[in-house]
């Protein structure tokens, strides 16, 4: 594998050790990844190693929750989803998540990606839960959950034999400011993407890229079912922050709230079939509120903050806040709002994520009156080796 000088020997021993970018993966040209970001911004670099972003999907021996590991052989994972063929924790390559729920990858021979283990674990109520998903982590969800995905070979005949990169795995420096191997060597701000001086929107739609749940029918995941998520629609090219993303294939992407056909109450015939609530309280408000996890953008667009250009997600979220989560401060209600305002009045748990557990609500309804559920606290306990 042939590597540009500026990677350090650190970034190419977790290349090729952790095999998750591929065979394919000769370093992307136009990307220079965190670590090269990070000799000149240390403390964004810091910030950022703390978040949540840099942690979606780590090597198994250095984010397996100490949990799943004692409770492994306690109704934990027995087998490979699709394959159903059996599965041993030695076969995890990868874990997904941490914070609220952790997913459990092992190689798939057939594909070149990841196959997913038959159970996942609650963090927050310590329990396992049956998963699932058939399809590839890789052609279904790494869009979203890496940095600098292309495709790089796609036949809509034959979506097994698709072909895919990434830059990096997790959502790393150039995920929000864009590809950086240019600005490394001009150090300029021209050549970096800058979030200061944005619109709300487009700065909102930096964050939506991934904060938002749809279907994807122009591209199919490796099992020929329909993608959650939206790579570029030219194959070799990746996205960039800044683009816009609600214009691609407005067809053939459903994309509820988004594009004005695509009506929240609307069932699809897939995977997001009554993934937007419509209870009472919704209902009485007419709002959509989330019904499963990353939908953060379709309810935010539903906002007065949103609509009257008052807040972007970065507003109220500091990506260099360096602590979990990334909240400037739950006091950021304060600042526009009297005390009544408060995040357990106003955003209640909404989104489900696991068995029970809920995220909370970004339609910012005045008239949110759930009981109070239970939402992600703490912090990971991982497994010490
Ligand atoms: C060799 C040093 C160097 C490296 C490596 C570098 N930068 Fe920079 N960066 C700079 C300098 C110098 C500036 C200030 C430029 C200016 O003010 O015109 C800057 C500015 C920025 C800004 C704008 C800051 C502001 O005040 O608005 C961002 C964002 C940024 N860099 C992100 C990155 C990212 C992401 C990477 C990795 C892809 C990176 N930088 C790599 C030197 C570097
Ligand atoms: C999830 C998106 C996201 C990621 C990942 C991210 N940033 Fe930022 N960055 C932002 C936003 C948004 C701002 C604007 C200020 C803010 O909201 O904190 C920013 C601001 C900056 C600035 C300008 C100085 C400042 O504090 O305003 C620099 C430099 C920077 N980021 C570099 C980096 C580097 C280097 C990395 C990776 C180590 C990184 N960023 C990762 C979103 C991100
Ligand atoms: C459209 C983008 C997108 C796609 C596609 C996507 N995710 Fe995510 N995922 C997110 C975002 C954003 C979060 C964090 C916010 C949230 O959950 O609301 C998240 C959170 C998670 C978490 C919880 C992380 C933690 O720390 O607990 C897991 C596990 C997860 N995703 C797995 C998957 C799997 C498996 C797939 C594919 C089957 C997938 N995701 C597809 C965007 C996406
Ligand atoms: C490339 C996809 C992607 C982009 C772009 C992205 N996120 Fe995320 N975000 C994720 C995923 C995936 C997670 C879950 C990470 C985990 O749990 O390990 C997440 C988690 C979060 C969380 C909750 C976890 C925490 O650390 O607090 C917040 C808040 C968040 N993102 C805000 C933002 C904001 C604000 C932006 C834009 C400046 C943004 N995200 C851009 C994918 C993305
Ligand atoms: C930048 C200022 C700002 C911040 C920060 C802010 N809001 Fe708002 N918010 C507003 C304004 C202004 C309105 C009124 C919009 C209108 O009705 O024209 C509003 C409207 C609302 C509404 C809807 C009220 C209605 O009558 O429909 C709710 C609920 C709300 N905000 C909750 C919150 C919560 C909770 C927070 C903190 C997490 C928060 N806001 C942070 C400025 C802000
Ligand atoms: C008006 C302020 C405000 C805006 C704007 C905002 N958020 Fe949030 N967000 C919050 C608060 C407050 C929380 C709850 C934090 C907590 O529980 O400590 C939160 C929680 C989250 C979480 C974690 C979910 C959970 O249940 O803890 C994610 C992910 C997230 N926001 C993403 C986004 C994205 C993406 C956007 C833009 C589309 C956005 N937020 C816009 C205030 C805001």
């Amino acid at each position: 594998m042939k590597l540009p000088a500026r990677m350090s020997k650190f970034a190419v021993a977790a290349l090729a050790s952790f095999g998750l970018l591929g065979a394919a993966a000769a370093a992307d040209p136009e990307f220079a990844g965190s670590q090269a970001c990070g000799k000149c911004h240390q403390d964004a670099y810091k910030t950022w190693k703390q978040s949540n972003h840099a942690k979606m999907v780590r090597p198994k021996d250095e984010a397996i929750l100490k949990d799943v590991v004692e409770q492994w052989g306690n109704g934990g994972p027995t087998k490979i989803n699709l394959t159903d063929a059996p599965a041993k924790l030695d076969d995890v390559v990868y874990v997904v998540g941490s914070y609220w729920k952790q997913r459990f990858l092992v190689k798939n021979a057939a594909t070149g990606g990841h196959l997913f283990l038959d159970k996942q674990w609650n963090r927050m109520t310590k329990k396992w839960e049956n998963y699932g998903q058939k399809n590839d982590w890789d052609t279904n969800c790494a869009t979203c959950h890496s940095t600098g995905f292309r495709l790089t070979s796609y036949d809509d005949k034959n979506p097994a034999a698709q072909k895919w990169s990434m830059a990096e795995i997790n959502i790393a420096c150039e995920a929000c400011h864009g590809a950086g191997a240019k600005h490394v060597k001009s150090r300029k701000k021209a050549d970096i993407y800058v979030f200061a001086g944005k619109s709300k929107a487009e700065q909102t739609r930096v964050c939506g890229y991934c904060h938002i749940r749809l279907e994807n029918e122009k591209f199919k995941t490796a099992q020929g079912n329909p993608a959650e998520y939206l790579p570029h629609p030219e194959i070799g090219k990746t996205w960039h922050p800044g683009d816009d993303w609600t214009k691609w294939y407005a067809s053939e992407a459903i994309i509820p709230g988004v594009h004005a056909e695509d009506k929240m109450d609307t069932l699809y015939k897939g995977d997001l079939a009554g993934m937007f609530k419509l209870d009472d309280v919704s209902k009485q408000n007419g709002f959509y509120d989330a019904g499963k996890h990353h939908q953060q953008y379709q309810e935010f667009l539903q906002s007065k903050h949103y609509q009257k250009n008052l807040a972007s997600c970065s507003d109220c979220h500091s990506s260099h806040a360096g602590k979990k989560p990334m909240i400037v401060a739950k006091d950021t209600c304060k600042g526009c709002h009297d005390a009544s305002f408060t995040v357990e009045k106003y955003m209640p748990g909404t989104g489900s994520t696991a068995a029970g557990l809920f995220l909370r609500t970004h339609t910012f309804n005045k008239n949110q009156s759930r009981p109070p559920q239970l939402t992600a606290t703490g912090e990971p306990e991982y497994n010490k080796k």
